[in-house]
């Protein structure tokens, strides 16, 4: 059994707090709340996975832009432009009781997205 370091489950708050198509930083934890459009939840790990700058998200242009050497992101976390090597890592989410749950203790590095990987309420 892996076990989650203590403290690392990070209350964001009921799913209506969320509008769909919105992102939603939490900087104590280090990440974005994506709602997608079609009401579904991806938490994202804020560092770029080219060599760790917090990347914000620019609203105007739905897509992360890290500010060190310009890798983009999509709102999926996908790479639109390198040298990021690999999508923004994720953070499991859970919806109990009809509030969001985000388990930063650990970041999920992945190869792709896939629509598995969004939690839905
Ligand atoms: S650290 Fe983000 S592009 Fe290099």
């Amino acid at each position: 059994m892996v076990r989650q370091p203590v403290g690392s489950v990070h209350v964001a708050g009921p799913v209506e707090r969320f509008e769909p198509g919105t992102v939603t930083a939490f900087r104590e934890g280090k990440f974005y709340l994506v709602r997608l459009a079609d009401g579904g939840f991806l938490a994202l790990h804020r560092q770029c996975t080219h060599l760790g700058c917090t990347v914000p998200w620019i609203a105007e242009q739905e897509r992360f832009a890290c500010p060190c050497h310009a890798s983009e992101f999509d709102v999926h976390g996908e790479v639109l432009s390198p040298p990021a090597p690999r999508p923004l890592d994720l953070f499991p989410v859970r919806i109990e009781n009809g509030i969001v749950k985000v388990d930063t203790g650990v970041p999920v590095k992945r190869a792709t997205f896939e629509p598995s990987q969004v939690v839905r309420a």
